[in-house]
């Protein structure tokens, strides 16, 4: 395989809002373990959770359920912090996503400032990396950003697509190149690339087609889409759509 063109486009699904789901009603049901079990047996090549500090979603005991229950690897996305270190080095999940946190977002908004926390972050990757975990930063696609992702030696960075899901009109061909662009650059300098945020049926085409983005990860629209036609089915309509678009 040419690593800097990955053949296959891999897909993770972020199970977050199957949790959500089931904290709306304090119970067990549905549980994200069902989902993570469902991706696997209909060909997602990982899952993607978020543990937030206010566990709106995923708790802490979902990781090890998840992890436990099937064979796909875990991406954890977590905040920066010392208690999400302590925790990613407790489970040891196949990656570290580290993201941007603020409370009262809904989602995470932006892309992580890695150039302007370098300080934050060098000890945090350092230390995730020592622990075999591979580390991916969720950065905007720009080329300060991805020039520290590159100083702190991260093996991965996952572009946030939520400027390109939500631009219109030209703007949307403008927020593809750059991710195009940034995409390329990352893996001329030996990081691959991932995409994710906002990604739907009818945007991912186009991000699916850039030849080095080696991976996507969506949550909120598949399981959205869930809710009228099972998790199977959606996954894999995306999956069918990302194959279409890598040719
Ligand atoms: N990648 C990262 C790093 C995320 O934080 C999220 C969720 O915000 C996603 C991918 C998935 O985004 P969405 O739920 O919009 O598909």
């Amino acid at each position: 395989m040419n690593a800097l063109f990955p053949a296959r486009l891999r897909l993770g699904v972020n199970i977050d809002h199957v949790a959500t789901i089931r904290n709306a009603r304090g119970g067990a049901h549905p549980d994200p373990v069902r989902a993570a079990q469902i991706v696997a047996a209909v060909g997602g090549d990982g899952i993607t959770a978020h543990l937030r500090e206010d566990r709106r979603h995923i708790r802490d005991e979902d990781l090890a359920r998840i992890q436990a229950s099937t064979s796909l690897p875990l991406n954890l996305e977590m905040a920066a912090t010392d208690e999400m270190l302590e925790i990613a080095l407790r489970h040891k999940p196949h990656a570290a996503c580290i993201v941007p946190e603020r409370r009262e977002e809904r989602t995470t908004e932006g892309g992580l400032d890695a150039a302007g926390q370098h300080n934050r972050l060098a000890p945090i990757v350092q230390r995730l990396t020592d622990a075999g975990i591979r580390v991916s930063l969720f950065i905007a696609p720009e080329m300060r950003q991805l020039d520290a992702a590159i100083r702190l030696g991260a093996p991965v960075v996952e572009f946030h697509t939520g400027e390109y899901a939500h631009a219109e009109g030209e703007q949307r061909a403008v927020e593809l190149k750059r991710l195009a662009d940034m995409a390329a650059l990352a893996a001329r300098n030996g990081i691959e690339p991932h995409a994710g945020h906002g990604l739907t049926y009818d945007n991912v085409q186009p991000v699916a087609a850039i030849p080095q983005i080696a991976e996507l990860n969506i949550g909120h629209y598949l399981i959205g889409e869930a809710v009228f036609v099972g998790l199977e089915n959606a996954v894999r309509r995306m999956r069918e759509l990302m194959d279409a678009a890598r040719g």
